[in-house]
């Protein structure tokens, strides 16, 4: 996935509040809000209900003063849950911070607190954030918290969306860029480990993100290690988009859209699976050539083409693919269908080798949790392509073996062996 800022390894600065009614009110009234279920919505409509908001260090802890009884709004949601953020302030997290916080992807009865990693150069742009998060009066947001050290920022996380990561500069070989964001993986992987809640899903966005998944949950034996993910939905959205395109009908009607493997140019987005209006997607789309070829490759480069023509990385779609992501583990996967994500692949049915972070098609019950769908067909077609991706994510496992605990790393990978869609 795009880049965006890097979370400094080793921090001089202490855990920063946003100085905000955010996390201030929540330490002075909203634990007690929950166990009493007393205090209304802070932005509640009623004119008798005041805030006082400043992100000001100085400022007086801000109050929120209930004049009424609201608390019928508040008296269903749920136990408030922590989720941390790093490359807090990029651009991805930029247009994620504000669905998180508006209810949008965890539903509208469940508050939320915000754990904001970013590095000691961002640290200003994450106060920034922060401000904007407060003025935006989100009912459901009851707490802010900025920082540099992820084993403070991480501190009983329950969910954790790893965007931070180093982009790969000019004249950096593919191998510097793993080591050099590996270390930021191992090191989040141990910050999780001790300080996050024990059964905290882990969502890896920076690039290369199946790569620096295995790395962070090698580092985190304490936490299942079913329970971390690549983030390869914005590849499953980008499929539909160019199927539906394709066959002139609305996105929502492309289901069981498989991308298999790596979020590079190696993944596999699955035609031979995927549904329109229910039927194959071959029997509605006849240019079979288009599907192996065009479909195939404007899936895999899409990331490449948006980077020519924005002069960046993908933002917004990105942010929107975690959102997708996030809910399709909290919310139960449509009876038939399935989505993709990047998942380790001990116990894999699809005879994808293991220890790896591999692309499947998963589904859910909507508890956080899912299982690999197993009724899919593999054709010679898919198989070669599969293993294709399988081997470059073995090479990148070989470059990072000193980071998983898995001896001296050896790196062979070529200029071109991998790449990123955005490298091409
Ligand atoms: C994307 O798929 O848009 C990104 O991963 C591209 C990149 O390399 O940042």
């Amino acid at each position: 996935m795009a880049m965006a800022e890097l979370s400094t390894p080793k921090t001089t600065s202490p855990f920063l509040n946003s100085s905000s009614r955010l996390r201030l009110s929540s330490k002075l009234h909203l634990s007690n809000h929950f166990r009493h279920l007393l205090l209304p919505p802070l932005h509640t409509t009623t004119p008798n209900s005041k805030i006082s908001c400043s992100v000001s260090q100085n400022s007086q802890a801000p109050v929120a003063v209930q004049e009424n009884g609201l608390e019928e709004e508040t008296r269903s949601w749920k136990k408030l849950i922590n989720i941390a953020v790093s490359g807090a302030a990029g651009m991805i997290s930029n247009h994620l911070l504000f669905k998180l916080a508006s209810g949008e992807v965890f539903g509208p009865d469940q508050p939320i607190a915000l754990k904001l990693l970013g590095s000691e150069r961002s640290i200003q742009a994450l106060e920034g954030v922060a401000m904007e998060l407060e003025d935006s009066l989100f009912p459901l947001l009851r707490e802010v918290d900025i920082g540099t050290d992820p084993n403070e920022v991480f501190q009983d996380v329950e969910w954790a969306i790893l965007i931070g990561a180093k982009p790969r500069g000019p004249g950096m070989e593919r191998a510097d860029l793993l080591d050099i964001n590996g270390q930021i993986f191992a090191e989040q992987g141990k910050a999780l480990n001790k300080a996050a809640s024990p059964n905290v899903k882990v969502l890896v966005v920076g690039n290369p993100c199946n790569t620096n998944a295995l790395i962070c949950l090698k580092n985190a034996p304490n936490i299942p290690a079913k329970n971390f993910h690549a983030l390869t939905r914005l590849d499953e959205n980008r499929a539909k988009c160019q199927l539906a395109l394709k066959a002139g009908v609305f996105y929502d009607k492309v289901s069981n859209m498989t991308i298999w493997g790596n979020h590079s140019t190696t993944q596999v987005p699955d035609f031979l699976n995927a549904r329109i209006n229910g039927l194959p997607v071959k029997e509605v789309i006849t240019d079979h050539k288009w599907l192996e070829e065009g479909f195939t490759e404007s899936v895999q480069k899409r990331g490449g083409l948006l980077i020519q023509k924005w002069g960046r990385s993908s933002a917004a779609s990105t942010a929107v693919s975690i959102v997708d992501a996030i809910k399709s583990l909290v919310t139960p996967t449509p009876e038939g269908d399935w989505f993709s994500t990047g998942v380790y692949t001990d116990g894999n049915p699809y005879g994808i080798e293991e220890g790896l972070v591999f692309s499947m098609p998963c589904r859910s019950k909507g508890d956080g949790d899912y299982e690999l769908v197993k009724d899919v067909e593999i054709d010679d077609y898919l198989r070669q392509r599969i293993a294709k991706s399988e081997a470059e994510l073995l090479a990148e496992k070989r470059c990072v073996a000193h980071l998983t605990g898995e001896g001296i790393a050896y790196c062979d990978l070529g200029p071109v062996d991998t790449m990123l869609p955005g490298e091409v």
